[in-house]
Parts: C-alpha cells; structure tokens; sequence
C-alpha cells in the first residue's frame, strides 16, 4: 500500500491555540482525510513543542510547574482537535520520554560524526532575562524585554557545522523544485539566506534549564529548534529500538508550516537530515497568515482580543464543517488573508445554507413530494449532458489540486458543480413537470441527476467537511459503502435508480448575521468589535487629472533584505529587488512589521521619488502602504503573482 506522512508544525503551548494554528492542522487533516479516501496508509502527525524559557516563565506565572502548566494546555488542545474532527495519527510532546531520548541519541551522533563541535557563543546577556540578544536585538542599547543593561558575555556551547551545507542545500533546492512551495518561497531561501552564506549554528545553551541536556555533558541543553525539528522522525521511532514507523513512513510527503519558519524547515532541517545521512522530506509547504486588523494573529497580541479568534467558540457555535471549509475556502493556500467573524458568517450563509443546503434540502423535499421513492421509469432532458460534463471536468481538475494542497480552487471546483445543479432546477422546473401525469419519467429523471450529483459532492466534501455527508446520505438513502467509495466520484450513475429520499434536519440553517455577531461578542466579551468605528472618513483631497496622476511612477517590487534602522525605533530599510535593480529604502513601519516578517513581501514602490538620507540612511523611493484612523497599517502589494519591475497604473 502507497503511503502518505503529512505533519504539521509542534506548536508552543504557552497559551490555548488560536484560529491560526486551526488553520495548519485543518489544512493537513484535509489532506491527511482526502488520502485515505483515495487508498493510502496516510500517517499525520501533530503535536506540542513544550521545551524553553517562555514556557519555564509562563508555568512560574500561573503558579504550575511547567508539567502541571502543560498538561493543562495539552488536554485543552486535544479537546479542540477532537471537536474539530482533527484525525491525527500521532500526538507529539517533546516531553514525552522517547522524543527526549532520541534527540539525546541524535546530538551525540552528530558530535561523534563531527557535525557538532564545542566552542564558544558570545553574545550580550541580560541576566533578569536570561537571555541572549544580538546587537541588533537591542532597544537603544539595552534589553529590548525589561530594558535593563546587558553584558557581554562569552559561555561554553555546541555548533552544529550549518556552513559546511550551504552549497549542498542551494544544489538540492535548485535540483528539487517540488521541495519548497510554493515556487516563490524558494527564491526567498536561496536569495535571502543561503546565497549570503550561513554560519555555524550554536545548538546548546547553558542558560535555563527547561529542556533536553546534552546527554554527554548535562549542563548543556539542546537549542530549542534541534529540539523541535527531531520531533518528525522521533515520533516515527528514528533511533530507537523499533523503528519500523520511520523505515515505512520517512521521508515525509508533506510538512505543513506557516511561512514565519520556513528557514527553520527548509535550511537546518534539512541540513540536519543531511548530517545524519536520511533523506529529506519530498515537501515543505509553507502557507501564508490569517490576519487580523492587519496584523498576523498572535497569542501574544491584544489585537487578537478584537475578533473571536478562540477556535472551540467558533466550532460551538458554527460547527466544525462549517469553520473548516471557511478556513480553506476564503484564502489562497500560501498567501496571507483577513479572518473576521463576519466573512466566516457570509460564507456559511451563502455557500453552505444558500448553496449547498438549499440544493440538498430541495432536492430531498421534491422527491419526498413527488414520488417517495424514484421509479425505474426515468428520462433524461435536453440539461442532462452539459449537468454530467461539468461534474466530470471538475472532479478531474478538483483531483489535481488537491494533489497541489490548492485547498481554495479545489473547494471552487465542488462549488461550480453545486450552483450548476441549482441551476438545473430552474432549467427543468420539476414543480411544472410535476403537473402533468404524461411528465413523470422526465420529473424522475430530474430528480436522479439531483441525487446523483448531490452523492458525488457528499464524497467530494468529506476531506473538508466530515460530518456533512452522512447528513446528505440519510436524507437519501444512501448507505456509506461501494456507493460512497472515492472512485465512484468519476463513475456516474453509481446511485441505484430508486432513490428514497427523507427529509431531515436543515444541513446548514442560515444565521442572521447581525443579530449573530452582536451576541458573539457580548458573549465574549470583546465589545470594542461589535461596533464598527463610526468615525468619519478622511476628508478627500483636490481633484487631480489623469496628467498629475502620470507623474508618479509605480513599480512592483519584492522585499530581499530588511533591517531596523539602529537607533530610531520608527524605521525599517529594506533592499527592495525592482525588475533588475535594488533599491535601498527607508520607512517609517517599525511598529507594524518585524524585519523578517517583512522580507519576501511583493510591495508597490514609488520609483521616482526624489532620493532623500532619513537618519543619515539614502532612501531612494517609497513603499505604498496604507493606514487606518486606528493605527494600523499595511503595506500593498499585488494580488496575483506578477513579474517583479512592473509598472502599476
Ligand atoms: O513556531 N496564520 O510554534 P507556534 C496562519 N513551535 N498560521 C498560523 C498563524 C496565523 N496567524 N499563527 C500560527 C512554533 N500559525 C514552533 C514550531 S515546528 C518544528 C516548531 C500556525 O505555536 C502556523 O503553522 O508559534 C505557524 O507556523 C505555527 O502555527 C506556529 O506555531
Ligand atoms: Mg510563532
């Protein structure tokens, strides 16, 4: 039997997850579903990432030991996972015994083989803080967390030899297109950090001690990211004394990331699987972010407290199908998209109650009304052929991107044939065939396209949405066995000709959506939201003519580098690649992106602005951004992929 591991990334349990980690696991248990549907041996991995100094903090605060303060976190996501019909194979805590003891085994492998070395880190330390920071790091020369002062301090630690694989990696990259998706994320790697040059990575810190220690020297602990990455082969047994798991699974088929630790994935892990002589994973796929008021959704921002962002709230009160195919309908996999309650509410209205319902819930009540069961008597219509060749072109083309994990256009596809079928029964009007005995084969023959169609949607839905189709199953007597089986989908006609169809519960009922929201955040007491800001719009400026317009010239652009201006806690300058030239620029959104957040975005640059020197920096353009009354702040960027150096107008 074919086999398939997908994974998604160990999330930290410092807090309860958010909408944001939904989103990864949905994104893999839909794969991970639509896998076994089509015959694989699927293992899908998830799991905690419960090491480091964070956790240590937030376990003091509460009061817990960092076990006591997991446990509670882990029962908690366990519980949002089962209601989310999450159907992971394996749950990993680093923790847990055997994790522990294979990332032991893996560091003394990698010193035995002289992949690691000892030497030492030097840094500036912040010693309320324990922790490192790099010049760079600093806020105005001073600890950028309590503000104190650091010193410069030089301690004992591991490397692991990241440089030696700089150019096995750019070679491995270059020769795997398929390794890093999507496509543009490679050039991000290659330009950004590998073509630069990598240095050694210092992988053992002696400065807490919630973690792994090294077992050869236990005043060390391994870095936290070693610590982390191992978790894909110790849960299949890498190392340990049964490994058939990772003999039958690795490499991986799929790792699922959010695109903030593609480095991580695709640049030390794989330089890690190369030092321990396995194979790399076939595919790292690194998806964009949910956003909210413009800003990535984080567990430790306040924005978040703007939307209901709590994942077991939403499945409460929308059902899990419902959160699950907003999730991967709204947003093209790999690029970033806005999550509000109210698009999560419109979706639900029109696509699932208005489209899918509805066409399931007339379908059921015509053949209840009209005939109980279907008879063999049944003829087809001049709508019937262009019906079945829509069908059979979309489940082809629905099959091919779900093989690229193009969750969006996969779900558009069940939806092009879900609105041709409504609009088959404003073709045929069942309710005037109906009116006349000498009509009743042409009616059934009506209603057995209806049900068919609908029986090859429930099987198309079921990645997504695995409730659904037992609900549309009952409702049409259709038992889950041979006529349910993946293949049948490209077979029309599986359905046996007498239908018998019961009416049941309202698959998807609408929600009135104001009255919905209001009591969503009342209930949730965020009550700044439900009130959109009724503050006036900016005041328009002069009219201006096509001519003044043409004065400015617009090009498309992609941030290469970006880094804090020292000392003005305003200002980023990134590099940004124009077509065939680089441009330094300097702008004032310090406080909305990171640098690194903001490295890869495409922008829209005003090219010929009159160079200016901000903070003694020559800035030679500007980057379009846009801003609201509240503070918040985006940059702008092309929809769609578009050659870098191209002219907006
Ligand atoms: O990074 N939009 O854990 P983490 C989309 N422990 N996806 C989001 C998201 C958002 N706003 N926020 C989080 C870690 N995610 C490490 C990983 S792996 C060896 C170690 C998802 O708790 C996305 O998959 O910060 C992202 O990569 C992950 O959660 C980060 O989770
Ligand atoms: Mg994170």
């Amino acid at each position: 039997m074919k086999t398939f591991y997908i994974t998604t990334p160990i999330y930290y349990p410092s807090n309860k997850l958010h909408i944001g980690h939904s989103y990864t696991t949905v994104a893999a248990d839909a794969m991970a579903r639509y896998k076994r549907l089509r015959g694989y041996d699927v293992m899908f991995l998830t799991g905690t990432d419960e090491h480091g100094q964070k956790i240590e903090r937030r376990a003091n605060e509460e009061g817990l030991s960092p076990k006591a303060f997991l446990d509670n976190v882990v029962d908690w996501i366990k519980d949002l996972w089962n209601i989310m019909d999450i159907s992971y194979d394996k749950f990993i805590r680093t923790t847990d015994l055997e994790h522990r003891q294979t990332v032991q085994k893996i560091f003394k492998k990698l010193y035995d083989k002289g992949e690691i070395y000892k030497s030492y880190y030097e840094g500036l330390y912040c010693t309320p803080c324990e922790t490192f920071f790099t010049e760079h790091q600093l806020k105005e020369g001073k600890c950028p967390d309590c503000g104190r002062d650091v010193e410069k301090v030089k301690e004992e630690a591991y490397f692991f030899k990241l440089s030696k694989y700089q150019d096995k990696l750019i070679e491995y990259i270059e020769t795997h297109p398929e390794f890093i998706q999507p496509p543009s994320r490679q050039n991000e790697m290659l330009n950004n950090f590998l073509r630069p040059g990598l240095e050694d990575l210092c992988v053992s810190r002696t400065s807490f001690s919630w973690g792994i220690p090294v077992e050869f020297d236990k005043g060390h602990i391994v870095y936290v990211w070693i610590d982390a990455l191992s978790n894909y082969i110790s849960a299949l047994g890498f190392m340990s004394e049964d490994d058939t798991l990772f003999k039958k699974y690795w490499p991986a088929d799929v790792q699922l990331i959010g695109k903030e630790i593609l480095r991580f994935h695709t640049i030390i892990w794989p330089a890690l699987l190369m030092a321990l002589d396995e194979p790399l994973p076939k595919q790292v796929f690194a998806h964009g972010w949910l956003i909210i008021g413009g800003e990535k959704i984080s567990k430790s921002k306040e924005t978040a407290q703007k939307t209901i962002i709590d994942p077991s709230v939403l499945v409460k009160r929308y059902s899990s199908d419902a959160l699950r195919y907003f999730l991967l309908r709204e947003v093209a996999f790999g690029q970033d998209g806005n999550f509000t309650n109210e698009a999560l509410i419109n979706r639900i209205n029109s696509d699932l109650a208005n489209d899918l319902g509805n066409l399931a819930s007339r379908t059921v009540a015509m053949i209840e009304k009209y005939f109980g069961t279907l008879p063999n008597d049944q003829e087809e219509n001049e709508f019937d052929p262009s019906v079945r060749q829509i069908i059979a072109e979309n489940v082809t083309i629905f099959e091919e991107n779900m093989e690229k994990l193009h969750f969006n256009i996969a779900l558009e596809n069940i939806w092009t044939i879900i609105r041709r079928l409504n609009k088959y029964i404003d073709e045929t009007m069942p309710w005037v065939l109906s009116k006349d005995e000498a009509n009743k084969p042409k009616l059934a023959g009506v209603l057995y396209t209806l049900s068919e169609g609908l029986r090859i949607i429930s099987i198309m839905i079921e990645p997504f949405m695995p409730n659904t189709p037992q609900k549309i199953w009952e409702q049409l007597g259709i038992v889950k066995g041979e006529t349910t089986s993946w293949d049948t989908i490209h077979k029309w006609g599986t359905l046996n000709k007498n239908v018998t169809a019961k009416k049941g519960i309202n698959i998807f009922p609408r929600i009135d959506k104001e009255k919905d929201l209001e009591s969503l955040f009342s209930e949730n007491s965020t009550p700044e939201v439900a009130k959109p800001s009724k503050k006036e719009e900016q005041p328009s400026k002069e009219e201006i003519t096509i001519d003044d317009f043409a004065k400015v010239e617009l090009k498309t652009g992609e941030v290469i580098e970006c880094d804090k201006v020292p000392k003005a806690d305003k200002l980023l300058v990134s590099k940004i690649k124009v077509g065939g030239e680089i441009r330094q620029i300097v702008s004032g959104i310090a406080k909305h992106y990171k640098p690194e957040e903001f490295v890869g975005k495409k922008v829209i640059v005003v090219t010929n602005l009159k160079p200016v020197k901000l903070r003694g920096i020559l800035s030679e353009g500007m980057i379009l951004c846009a801003s609201d009354d509240e503070g918040n702040l985006v940059s702008i960027g092309p929809m769609e992929e578009i050659k870098s150096g191209s002219i907006v107008k």
